[in-house]
């Protein structure tokens, strides 16, 4: 079995899966949504200090499968440095304790892996990865060979909806309750600039989007929130279907999957179903409790990594900011 920690972010995770069945034998995620809700948004140090209790809690867990682990799986990078070093440092301890190799997982492969947890994976994917740190459009052929063909040049898809969040003060992480507000909101009341429309660009931004939003929140009372929810979400999904539509016309998908935190919003889901449907290629997503952050997807990479004996020496391991794959 191979025993895999979380910590890029805000959820504190430990998963254990089996290695030959793929089978999760365990998994415990502690979210710190309510600590950060006050702020509107994650606080690092604050994530950093809830990992350091919320991490051995869970491992005393896992305790009775210690005897059977082949190997520690951790999230390197991206994310917070702050936090990613608390599950480094529980992986390396656990590592020199009882004997076992370390596997650094990079968290966006995670999010990809998180399609496949207790399944074969199936390749070629073209993925749209939309978290709260990253909005990507992502070729995969397989671990090794995955090519990152667009991102965003500022803020990411689930991001924008946490500050929209934010500026009409309904809590962090501002995705799921901005999502049930649309629900009741007219998206046609208030005109809202589509991003980057006339640029040739494969590219994702958020900023512009973000501050017309600002502008008609400055004026507006609680009465409207839902359409402004419903304004914003059209044109913040209508802006990944009209970059992806432009990509289908060089790269028409086969299989097309969506990942990442914000890959639970069923409007997106809907759109882009919608999308796929001239190009007959299949859509995958993750089971839902999966989407945002855990720590099953991470092991769900672990096992690819250990059978290619992809290890890395508890000295030399480093944790990464960077965004890259
Ligand atoms: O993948 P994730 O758990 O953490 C990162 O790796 O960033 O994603 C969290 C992000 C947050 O920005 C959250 O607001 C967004 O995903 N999110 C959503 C929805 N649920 C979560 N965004 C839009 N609609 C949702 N239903
Ligand atoms: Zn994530």
């Amino acid at each position: 079995m191979i025993l895999s920690i979380e910590s890029s972010c805000d959820d504190s995770a430990i998963a254990i899966t089996d290695i030959k069945t793929k089978k999760l034998v365990f998994h415990k995620k502690i979210s710190q949504e309510l600590e950060h809700s006050v702020y509107g948004g994650v606080v690092p140090e604050l994530a950093s200090r809830l990992h350091a209790e919320a991490l051995p809690k869970i491992l005393e867990e896992c305790k009775p499968y210690f005897k059977d682990l082949k190997a520690i799986a951790v999230t390197t990078a991206p994310g917070l440095n702050v936090t990613l070093v608390e599950g480094v440092t529980m992986a390396k301890a656990l590592c020199i304790s009882l004997n076992l190799p370390l596997i650094a997982v990079n968290h966006l492969k995670g999010h990809i892996y998180s399609l496949f947890i207790e399944k074969e994976t199936f390749f070629p994917q073209t993925v749209l990865l939309v978290s709260g740190g990253h909005t990507q459009v992502i070729e995969v052929k397989s671990l090794e060979e995955m090519q990152m063909v667009a991102t965003t040049m500022d803020d990411s898809f689930g991001e924008s909806f946490d500050k929209v969040s934010k500026m009409m003060k309904l809590g962090y992480p501002g995705g799921p309750v901005i999502e049930k507000m649309a629900e009741e909101g007219d998206e046609n009341r208030y005109p809202m600039p589509l991003p980057l429309s006339q640029s040739p660009l494969i590219a994702f931004s958020y900023s512009g989007l973000k501050n017309a939003v600002r502008l008609v929140a400055l004026d507006a009372q609680e009465k409207d929130y839902c359409d402004i929810a419903a304004c914003f979400q059209k044109a913040a999904v209508g802006h990944l279907l009209q970059k992806l539509k432009k990509y289908f016309k060089t790269h028409p998908p086969e299989n097309f999957s969506i990942v990442g935190g914000a890959s639970a919003n069923l409007y997106l889901r809907e759109k882009i179903e919608t999308l796929l449907k001239p190009f007959k290629a299949s859509l995958s997503l993750a089971e839902m409790k999966y989407c945002s952050d855990n720590a099953a997807m991470i092991g769900r990479v672990g096992i690819e990594m250990y059978e290619k004996k992809m290890f890395v020496d508890v000295d030399e391991v480093r944790t990464e900011a960077r965004t890259s794959l």
